[in-house]
């Protein structure tokens, strides 16, 4: 199996939960590594231009406020099949739908504030790293 990298992002929610180590907890024992991370307060510009394939839903102006609402925690992950495995881990876009056991199942309220983001494919993931972290500052975990 291919050892990917995705972008991920524990949201303002989460953050001021506090289960930041919690999260970081369930990517290790389910074999992604961290291999860059920093915590941020986004501008309105950036989470607007991050999440511009949204632009025209109606939910965007919220999740944009939603976003900037916070600091927020991104890391990019490596592993084994890293990006469906994250997707795996954090469950359902909707909490209420997330499997029992999953991030946004045991840490989410509400799908819009739905504790974590993650790279939905090869090429948003290597787009997302790359809006949030200049290729000398993502490790290898190998
Ligand atoms: P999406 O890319 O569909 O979900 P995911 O984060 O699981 O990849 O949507 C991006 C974010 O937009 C989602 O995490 C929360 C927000 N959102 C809403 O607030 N309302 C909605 O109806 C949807 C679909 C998303």
């Amino acid at each position: 199996m291919a050892i990917e990298r995705t972008l991920s992002i524990i949201k303002p929610d989460a953050v001021a939960k506090n289960v930041i180590g919690k999260i970081y907890s369930r990517f290790e024992t389910n074999g992604l590594k961290i291999v860059a991370s920093k915590m941020a307060w986004l501008s309105a510009e950036e989470a607007g231009k991050f999440y511009a394939v949204h632009k025209e839903r109606p939910f965007f102006k919220d999740l944009v406020s939603f976003m900037i609402s916070g600091p927020v925690m991104i890391q990019v992950l490596e592993g084994e099949n890293a990006i469906a495995k994250n997707r795996d881990l954090m469950g359902a876009t909707d909490p209420k739908k997330a499997e029992p056991g999953t991030i946004r199942a045991d840490f989410a309220e509400s799908i819009d504030a739905n504790a974590v983001h993650g790279s939905d494919a090869a090429e948003t993931a290597a787009n997302e790293i790359a809006f949030f972290f200049p290729a000398m500052n993502v490790y290898s975990g190998r």
